[in-house]
């Protein structure tokens, strides 16, 4: 077994792991190959993550695997990540369903070309009933998109007397979000050297651990994942709290 591996305290997991998958177009260019040749090399990382999320019994993974802006990039590349996705969910679905994973996607559904909608849709109807690890595709998804639409239907509900303003409170808003049946991410990681959010998950990060390496997602497995939350583990989460406080806490549980 791995040597990390051993070392992870398994009473000590992050229920929800969130990753941002960057850095296949560095990792091909660094290769004088076309930057899908990057993105079709990094399926094999969500493979590897997938399970080693499943084996470890992480309950919630959620991968960004498009960001709303990135339909602003060359139309070539936004068309062959499409086809990608489609082939990659079709060849998938059965292999996710055997081991128990249950998919979901987040994000603007209404933006993926019909053809992806449909895959998509089958695939979250076959793993529907499964109760393992529970994976969240942020596809066309920002936090920004999430939070706008989030807005407009409070208001809506507000305006057709099915809310009252003064109830609306951070539960309720949490209803409002894409993620309303998932918990907040406790460890969130981004790879290929870059240290910033790109617009993921920006409500839900409030008090998320970051981290960040500078392997490029086609590099990365389940040994840098382990590294990942071995890091996690050694970090005292205060939430606002002082360190005697949260000390004392640990020792009264
Ligand atoms: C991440 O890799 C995948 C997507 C954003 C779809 P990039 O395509 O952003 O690769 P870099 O960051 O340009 O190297
Ligand atoms: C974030 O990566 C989106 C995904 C990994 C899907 P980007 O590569 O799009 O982010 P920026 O442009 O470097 O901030
Ligand atoms: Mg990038």
């Amino acid at each position: 077994m791995s040597q990390l591996l051993e070392k992870i305290d398994k009473g000590h997991l992050p229920r929800h792991i969130a990753i941002i998958m960057d850095g296949n177009g560095r990792w091909a260019k660094e290769q004088g190959q076309d930057r899908l040749y990057g993105h079709f090399h990094g399926v094999e990382s969500v493979r590897n993550i997938v399970e080693g999320c499943a084996e470890l019994g992480i309950e919630y993974l959620t991968l960004y695997a498009f960001s709303t802006e990135n339909w602003d990039r060359p139309e070539y590349e936004v068309v062959g990540l499409m086809e990608l996705l489609v082939n990659t969910i079709r060849q998938e679905a059965e292999t996710l369903h055997k081991n128990n994973i249950r998919l979901h996607v987040i994000g603007d559904m209404s933006m993926l070309p019909g053809y992806a909608k449909k895959e998509l849709d089958e695939a979250l109807e076959i793993t529907k009933k499964n109760t393992g690890l529970n994976l969240v595709m942020a596809l066309s998804y920002s936090g920004r998109w999430e939070l706008l639409n989030a807005v407009k239907n409070i208001a809506h509900e507000v305006k057709q007397g099915r809310l009252q303003v003064e109830e609306i409170d951070q539960d309720v808003l949490q209803r409002f979000l894409t993620t309303s049946n998932f918990p907040d991410p406790e460890l969130m990681i981004r790879t290929s050297g870059e240290y910033r959010i790109s617009n993921f998950l920006l409500y839900q990060l409030a008090y998320a651990e970051l981290y960040f390496t500078n392997v490029r997602w086609p590099d990365f497995r389940k040994e840098n994942l382990y590294e990942a939350i071995l890091d996690f583990q050694g970090r005292e989460r205060r939430f606002g709290k002082t360190g005697e406080q949260v000390k004392k806490e640990s020792v009264s549980q």
